[in-house]
């Protein structure tokens, strides 16, 4: 079976992300939000901030809550220092895009099973939709918007350019930031290690091959620059 390559749960099938069959993603969130935060969640509060509930709370953002429960993180986030209070069961990704304004990591699923939201924490590629924001206290988190050095783009991405790795570009960030990830893992000695430690990020456009392209051009300019 396919599987997100620096998913933690890396020996698991994608869909289950607890490892109880048939349990969801809100029961998975809760959980780690209990742990993270060394609070107990309560039933009601057992759930993530759906689009509902946001409208619920008066269109307030993730991040804010009514009930005070507010946690205070310190990130880096693209090798800036950030401090932000967020609300236990807020994910990563829900907390860059609508927190901190980077809309480049993009939601397709929100259930860890498309890898379009893919960041990386200290370096290792994760699923930010998988990924409470507490638990990026003290953290580096890079995403999309922070691999270019200024005007010059990062191998990966001048590669996706360069080999027409995208259509929409809906699932091309995440599989930048999971490419970027591959080749530093060092799984590309070939195409069916690409594909098998790509196979997480899916593309409805169906523009595996050219992601194959360019990751094998990256990782020649990244490795001979080692
Ligand atoms: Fe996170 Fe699909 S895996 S949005
Ligand atoms: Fe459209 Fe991948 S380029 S989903």
């Amino acid at each position: 079976m396919n599987r997100h390559p620096n998913d933690a749960s890396e020996t698991r099938p994608l869909c289950e992300t607890d490892g109880q069959p048939g349990s969801s993603r809100r029961q998975f969130i809760s959980r780690l939000a209990a742990i993270s935060a060394g609070i107990t969640v309560a039933a009601p509060l057992a759930r993530s901030a759906t689009t509902t509930e946001r409208t619920a709370l008066g269109g307030q953002s993730p991040g804010q809550n009514p009930d005070g429960s507010l946690v205070e993180i310190s990130l880096k986030l693209n090798g800036r220092p950030q401090k932000l209070k967020v609300n236990p069961r807020v994910t990563l990704l829900d907390a860059i895009r609508d927190r901190l304004d980077l809309t480049g990591t993009k939601k397709g699923c929100d259930r860890g099973a498309c890898g379009a939201c893919t960041v990386h924490i200290n370096g290792r590629r994760v699923l930010s939709c998988l990924t409470l924001a507490v638990m990026a206290q003290g953290k580096e988190v890079t995403t999309v918007e922070g691999l270019a050095k200024g005007d010059e783009l990062h191998p990966v991405q001048a590669a996706f350019i360069s080999c027409d790795g995208f259509q929409c570009g809906y699932c091309t960030s995440g599989q930048i930031m999971s490419a970027v990830g591959c080749i530093n893992e060092g799984h590309t000695r070939s195409d069916a290690e690409i594909q098998e430690f790509m196979s997480g990020n899916l593309c409805r456009c169906g523009a595996y091959p050219n992601i194959v392209d360019a990751i094998k051009m990256a990782a020649q300019q990244m490795n001979s620059g080692r």
